[in-house]
C-alpha cells in the first residue's frame, strides 16, 4: 500500500453523493482498512461499470437504498497483502486475482476483504478482458443453475452484457437457446447462433415459441415484463435477473417482483450478490471457470472500453450509451 496521504495508506473511491444524474459522482480518498483476521488488501487495477452502477446511482437499485455508497461489484488486481486463508487458495503476494462484492464498493483503488472472494485470473487473460466477466459471467452461470433441467430457454436482452453470456453458457450446456435483441444490437450478438426475435414486435412471445418449436421451459428475463410468460410452456420456470423494463420504477418492481417470486413455485430470483455471499466456494469455481474459458477463447467476451477511474463521469456517460458488445472498464493505473 503506497498511496500514502498524510502518514497513512489511503485509497480513491468513486461514491455516489445523492441520487442522480453523472454529476452525482464525487471521487473522495479515504484511509485504506487494515485487514482484519484473513482478510487480504486488493491493488485494484480495473473494474467494470455496468447496468447495475447506473441504476444504482440513479437510486433505482433496491440492494442501494441510499446515496454515499462506493459503485462497483467487480474487479481485477494485484494481491498486496496475502493471509493463511489466501495462501491456502493458492493466492500469494503479487498474485492477480480477480472476484466479486457481495456488497457494492469495487470503484477503487484498493479493497480489504476476505480472500475467499478472490480467484486467481489466469495467465494470458489481461486484465481490462477479464474484468468484464466477473459479476455479470456469475449472474450468467446462476441463473442458469436456477433453470435447473430446462432444455429450451429464453434468454432476453440477448445482446447484453449478462444475455451474451448467458446465451453461450446455455448453449454450451446443450441448452436450445432463443434470445432477444432489438435491430440495433442484432450485428453484436448474431455470431452466437441463436434465434434472435425482436421485443420490440408486438407478438414477440409467440415469435420466441416458433423460433424454439415450442414453448420454451425456462426464461432469464431482467425486464419483469408479465408477457415472458407467453412465451414459456405451463409451469415453465421465469429466472428474474431484474425487474428494469419500466424505467424509474425499478425499486417499487423489485421489491414486488421479488415478493411475488417468493411465493410462486415457478418463478426465481437470481441475485449474484446474494450468491457471493452465501456459497462462497461455489462462486470460486464458477468464477474460475469462467476466466478460464475466456483465457482459452471459448467463452465470448464484451469488449472493454477503458477510462481511469479519474475521469469517472466520462466513464459513466459512455455507459450509458455503450454500444452491445462492449463494457466500460475504469483502470485505476
Ligand atoms: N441479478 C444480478 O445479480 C444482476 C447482475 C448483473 C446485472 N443485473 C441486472 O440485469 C440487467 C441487465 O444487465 P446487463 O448488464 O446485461 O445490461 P445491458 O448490458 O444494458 O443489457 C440489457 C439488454 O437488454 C436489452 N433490452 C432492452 N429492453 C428490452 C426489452 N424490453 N426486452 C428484452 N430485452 C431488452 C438491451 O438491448 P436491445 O434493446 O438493443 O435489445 C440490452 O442488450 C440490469 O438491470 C442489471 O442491473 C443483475
Amino acid at each position: 500500500m503506497t498511496e500514502l496521504d498524510g502518514g497513512g495508506p489511503s485509497r480513491l473511491v468513486a461514491r455516489v453523493s445523492r441520487f442522480g444524474d453523472v454529476g452525482a459522482m464525487v471521487l473522495a480518498r479515504e484511509p485504506v482498512r487494515p485487514p482484519r483476521g484473513t482478510e487480504v488488501v486488493v491493488r485494484v487495477t480495473h473494474a467494470s461499470l455496468g447496468a447495475t452502477d447506473l441504476l444504482a446511482r440513479r437510486g433505482g437499485y433496491a440492494l442501494q437504498p441510499a446515496p454515499g455508497f462506493v459503485t462497483g461489484y467487480d474487479f481485477v488486481g494485484e494481491l498486496v497483502t496475502e493471509s493463511a486463508v489466501s495462501v491456502a487458495l493458492g493466492l500469494r503476494e503479487g498474485a492477480r486475482v480477480a472476484g466479486v462484492l457481495p456488497r457494492m464498493g469495487a470503484h477503487t483503488t484498493f479493497l480489504t476483504l476476505p480472500a475467499t472472494l478472490l480467484v486467481a485470473v489466469p495467465d494470458g487473460l489481461d486484465p481490462a478482458s477479464a474484468v468484464v466477466l466477473p459479476l455479470d459471467g456469475v449472474t450468467a452461470a446462476r441463473a442458469l443453475q436456477l433453470a435447473g433441467d430446462a432444455r429450451r430457454v429464453l434468454v432476453q436482452g440477448a445482446s447484453g452484457a449478462v444475455g451474451m453470456l448467458a446465451a453461450q453458457l446455455a448453449q454450451e450446456q446443450g441448452r436450445t437457446v432463443v434470445g432477444t435483441a432489438s435491430p440495433r444490437s442484432r450485428d453484436a450478438v448474431a455470431g452466437l447462433g441463436i434465434p434472435l426475435i425482436d421485443h420490440r414486435d408486438a407478438d414477440w412471445p409467440a415469435l420466441v415459441r416458433e423460433a424454439a418449436g415450442g414453448a420454451m421451459d425456462a426464461a432469464i428475463d431482467h425486464t419483469g415484463s408479465p408477457r415472458v410468460r407467453e412465451a414459456l410452456r405451463e409451469r415453465g420456470i421465469l429466472v428474474h435477473t431484474a425487474f428494469a423494463g419500466r424505467a424509474g420504477h425499478e425499486r417499487a418492481d423489485t421489491v414486488r417482483g421479488g415478493a411475488a417470486a417468493a411465493v410462486s413455485r415457478t418463478d426465481r430470483v437470481c441475485s449474484a450478490p446474494l450468491y457471493v455471499a452465501t456459497r462462497r466456494p461455489e462462486y470460486r469455481r464458477v468464477l474460475a471457470g469462467l476466466l478460464a474459458s475466456a483465457a482459452s477463447g471459448s467463452l465470448r467476451i464484451a469488449e472493454p472500453v477503458p477510462f481511469p477511474l479519474t475521469e469517472v463521469w466520462d466513464a459513466h456517460r459512455a455507459a450509458e450509451e455503450a454500444a452491445p458488445g462492449r463494457k466500460i472498464v475504469l483502470t485505476m493505473r
